[in-house]
């Protein structure tokens, strides 16, 4: 077996041949794509073969994908030119007779009003008419996500969100990189569709909590209306798109979106699922870096 992961000088994609490497897959038997490969370097030193991997540029896709058997496509980080970019990286795939593409999707993508939901399933649906198998991880919230408000919590002792009491069933971005790398092991993966959570929906006070836990110093949760949401974020220099964003994301969460608790994370990676205050504490970076 030879795996293509995309998207590996990011977070998820490099966590995803971290994962591989520990589960025993040979480190030639991985090839890392990336736009810029000198992020890639050290994976280059332990063996790991490395490649350019830019969606725009057929050939590097070509090559990259050349003699792979299955394609981790890591969905890519330039909101609203994704559906052309994966459409590439499907053709290439097909092209350089790929097996199999695992994709990272969206939590119900099919059926959601989840903002960001639109461009995944356009991907899971030309996954889907590629004629090729496929295994689709939708993906819930990184924990991760909230390392943000954990800053700026330092500073203010309180985590601000317009999402009332909902609740959201984050984990790890380690835990879904494990998820990854057992699907692209394991058997009886084809065909099937993953919806990826944390074990535990947690509400914004429990967030608090657990951002006082990893601060050392106490956080409230300060819940605030849409509209007093999104006129905090433009008074504090977001862009007014970016704070529209932000507050619909909300919206999505007070709508429940992101609460449900399947379990398919922890069953795929064989043990409970990060919790929240662990994985914060596990991703802090010194304020100064
Ligand atoms: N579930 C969640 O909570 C959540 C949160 C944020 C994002 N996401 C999604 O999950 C993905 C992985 O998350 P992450 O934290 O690893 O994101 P990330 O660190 O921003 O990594 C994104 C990766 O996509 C690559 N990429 C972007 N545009 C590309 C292009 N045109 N051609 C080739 N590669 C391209 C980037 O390569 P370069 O290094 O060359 O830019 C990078 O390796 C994101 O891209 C996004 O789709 C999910």
């Amino acid at each position: 077996m030879t795996v293509v992961v995309t998207g590996a000088t990011g977070h998820l994609g490099r966590l995803i041949v971290e994962s591989l490497l520990a589960r025993g897959v040979a480190a030639e038997r991985i090839v890392a794509g990336g736009r810029r490969l000198d992020k890639l370097d050290d994976l280059s030193e332990r063996g790991v073969r490395v490649a350019r991997v830019d969606y725009s540029d057929e050939a590097s896709l070509a090559a990259a994908f050349a003699a792979a058997d299955t394609l981790v496509l890591v969905s890519g980080s330039e909101v609203g030119s994704r559906i052309g970019q994966h459409q590439a990286a499907v053709d290439a795939a097909r092209a350089a007779g790929i097996r199999r593409i695992v994709y990272t999707s969206a939590p119900h993508a099919d059926s959601t009003t989840l903002v960001l939901a639109p461009e995944h399933i356009a991907t899971e649906n030309l996954i889907r008419e590629s004629g090729l198998a496929f295994t689709f991880l939708r993906n819930g919230w990184y924990s991760e996500n909230y390392l943000g408000a954990l800053y700026q919590a330092a500073t203010t002792g309180e985590i601000v969100a317009s999402v009332g009491d909902a609740r959201v069933a984050s984990a790890s971005r380690a835990d879904f990189a494990e998820a990854a790398a057992a699907v692209v092991i394991g058997d009886g993966h084809d065909g099937a569709v993953y919806e990826l959570t944390g074990d535990h929906a947690w509400d914004f006070a429990e967030l608090a909590e657990a951002a006082s836990e990893v601060l050392g110093t106490p956080v409230v949760y300060r819940s605030v209306t849409p509209e007093e949401h999104e006129a905090e974020l433009i008074a504090a220099g977001l862009p007014t798109g970016t704070a529209g964003f932000i507050v619909a994301l909300d919206g999505n969460i007070r709508d429940g979106l992101l609460a449900h608790t399947p379990g398919d994370l922890a069953r795929l990676i064989g043990r409970p699922t990060t919790p929240l205050a662990e994985a914060l504490g596990a991703a802090r970076v010194p304020a100064v870096a």
